[in-house]
């Protein structure tokens, strides 16, 4: 066997002083780190984060824990898939050099009482329908971002009100790591990679394709020179609508940084959708232009 057909080593840890003497060792070899948080269940998409890290860094983390605090309390966690096997193999193959997968004990001990919360922007959106989540998000960041001390940080555009709450929280706080956003990885026929995807029957996936085809309608429009952003909400909504099995949330386009809807056009926008397909509830985005 070569040495280029090796399995890429890996180590594996849920002991913080483990990884700390490991963060530690990197950053004296004067190594740029990088960390993807995730809570495993991990497709293409995370894949894609943990490449683009090893592309930029030298020393790159996963972190894979199923966080509760930002699940609600008619969410389930217990139900969670937790494939462990399959996403360990994953992060070898995707050139990860540290798993940190903490367990719950050692992240939440016993008398844990401290959040930290972005005001505002956690308030709209996926925070109107889950308002307790966005808590947890930034909660369980700020946590293993102090564990793995990267100098990036990485998350995908896929939730994109989750990167523009941890831009947020990263600025707010002075945080020394960069938060870097990677693009949304698709199937060729446009839906987003999610997890949840695997609950979707085929008649439901089809159907999902729908808000995709309204993110796209709302570029075209904007392209086309449709100024109304009102009228290009009513058509993405019409879009979702019309498409059985799908009841929609929310669609709509708004500033990417504060996540405000907009009433006028301006240079850079973002069009957010979200709907329940079947049981299940999908979000997409895409940035204009
Ligand atoms: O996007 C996710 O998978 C999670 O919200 C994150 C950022 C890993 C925090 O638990």
């Amino acid at each position: 066997m070569s040495a280029d057909s090796l399995p890429h080593s890996m180590l594996i840890t849920a002991d913080s002083a483990e990884l700390r003497r490991s963060v530690a060792a990197a950053r004296h070899a004067g190594q740029l780190i990088g960390c993807v948080p995730t809570m495993g269940a991990l497709h293409a998409g995370h894949v894609s984060l943990m490449q683009q890290a090893r592309a930029e860094c030298d020393f790159v983390i996963a972190t894979l824990f199923v966080n509760p605090t930002q699940f609600g309390p008619t969410e389930d966690l217990q139900k969670y898939p937790r494939p462990f096997e399959a996403d360990r193999d994953k992060c070898r193959a995707a050139g990860v050099d540290l798993l940190f997968h903490p367990d719950l004990s050692s992240m939440y001990p016993t008398g844990f009482v401290t959040f930290v919360e972005v005001d505002g922007l956690t308030a709209r959106w996926e925070g109107a329908v889950r308002p307790t989540h966005f808590r947890g998000v930034t909660t369980v960041v700020a946590k293993l971002l102090n564990l793995t001390q990267p100098d990036k940080a990485y998350f995908g555009q896929k939730d994109f009100q989750q990167q523009a709450i941890i831009r947020r929280m990263s600025r707010d706080l002075d945080l020394p790591t960069e938060i870097v956003t990677c693009p949304t990885v698709r199937d060729p026929d446009g839906l987003a990679l999610s997890s949840r995807n695997a609950y979707l029957s085929p008649t439901e996936r089809a159907s999902g394709l729908s808000l995709h085809r309204a993110l796209c309608l709302a570029r075209e429009k904007v392209r086309a020179g449709e100024t109304n952003l009102d009228a290009i909400r009513l058509a993405m909504r019409a879009e979702m609508e019309q498409t059985p099995g799908v009841a929609v949330d929310y669609a709509t386009i708004a500033d990417p940084d504060s996540l405000v809807e907009l009433s006028e056009p301006q240079p850079r926008m973002v069009a957010l959708v979200a709907a329940r397909v079947g049981p299940t509830r999908l979000i997409d985005n895409l940035l204009i232009p």
